[in-house]
């Protein structure tokens, strides 16, 4: 589908218009972590709000996993893959370190004249590709993009180390995005990064093991969210009042609770994901989001208010429009 060229003055609303998600259907419940670690069920509910999670086989591929996230959304929103013009798919495991995983996905989804890219910014991946799919759209550059977070968390955690083992997951969540008229779109982001904290969560290419200072990254994670979120509403002129629906980064239910307190936000209007996915880095606000429409929290008009924080670290926050149905 050729891009459109909107006539001088006349600047599309970039707009969600569908919502699709993919989980490894490979179970791992708390009680599985507790039959092989020194851990059990109290402790990891208590701490991190996780009650299971989801892993890929060795024998599965993240790309498969992604697909069906994006075919998901591209039904959601009534489209075709073949009127994609970019995927871009945030991820820190691609299934090789090169190629990208959105080559493969493009493949298998039939988006055969997508331009194609793998974006890392850990957590906050998936707001990244959100606002640059808003800014082709907003442009007339292009007309559809398909934005989508997709982790193999477990291929890079040690699965031996209790205090990282518990917390991540796999599983996939993308949003097609195209012009559109609900609300005000896809409103403008809040990025920054913190170099000097690199040392606090990183995974080396040589080890690539994910290596955590727990407690820093708490501390850093809740403040960094909070501020963030605060300069999206500003910058936005909306009120904390006015957000009907808030999904932070599924890492852990303290820290999403602890945000949303900072914030004002009650709780009945803030997702808590992590509780089914565990923490799934890119992939866990549009899972989180998909769960949301699922679950009847996004009507259309709903303003939601996104948030991101990861390893760099850096992080996000975002605002739109739910899409009409
Ligand atoms: N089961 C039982 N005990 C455990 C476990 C476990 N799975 N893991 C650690 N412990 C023990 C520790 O050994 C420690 O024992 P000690 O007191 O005898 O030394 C005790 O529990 C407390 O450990 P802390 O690390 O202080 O526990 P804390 O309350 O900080 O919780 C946690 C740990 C859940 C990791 C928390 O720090 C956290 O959530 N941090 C942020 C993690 C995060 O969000 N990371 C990802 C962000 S970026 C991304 O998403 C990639």
């Amino acid at each position: 589908m050729p891009a459109p060229s909107p006539s001088a003055g006349e600047r599309p609303t970039p707009t969600i218009l569908g919502v699709g998600a993919a989980v490894p259907d490979q179970l791992i419940t708390n009680a599985d972590l507790v039959a092989r670690l020194d851990t059990s069920d109290e402790w990891i509910v208590r701490r991190t709000g996780i009650r299971e999670r989801r892993h890929l086989r060795p024998t599965e591929t993240l790309a498969e996993l992604a697909a069906r996230a994006c075919t998901d959304a591209v039904i959601d929103a009534g489209c075709n893959a073949a009127g994609v013009d970019h995927l871009i798919i945030a991820t820190i495991t691609p299934d090789r370190l090169t190629p990208g995983l959105a080559p493969a996905v493009a493949a298998r989804i039939g988006a055969a004249h997508a331009g194609v890219l793998d974006v890392n910014a850990a957590c906050t991946g998936f707001l990244y590709g959100l606002d640059h799919a808003a800014a082709l759209i907003e442009s007339g550059r292009a007309r559809h993009v398909l934005v989508c977070g997709a982790e193999a968390l477990s291929r890079i955690t040690d699965h031996e180390d209790r205090a990282t083992a518990v917390l991540f997951g796999d599983g996939a969540g993308a949003v097609l995005v195209g012009p559109g008229a609900t609300g005000r779109g896809i409103g403008s982001f809040v990025f920054g990064y913190d170099d000097t904290l690199a040392d606090t969560l990183y995974a080396e290419r040589d080890a690539p093991k994910l290596q955590m200072a727990g407690q820093q990254v708490y501390r850093h994670a809740v403040a960094r969210m909070t501020e963030a979120a605060q300069e999206l509403l500003a910058r936005n002129g909306v009120e904390v009042e006015q957000v009907d629906y808030f999904v932070a980064h599924q890492a852990n239910a303290r820290i999403v609770t602890a945000v949303a307190d900072a914030l004002g936000v009650p709780h009945e209007k803030v997702s808590f994901n992590v509780e089914w996915t565990a923490n799934t880095s890119a992939a866990s606000i549009p899972l989180a989001l998909a769960a949301a429409q699922r679950d009847g929290h996004l009507k259309p008009g709903s303003l939601v208010g996104m948030v991101a924080f990861g390893a760099g670290f850096v992080w996000a926050a975002g605002l739109a429009s739910w899409k009409d149905t």
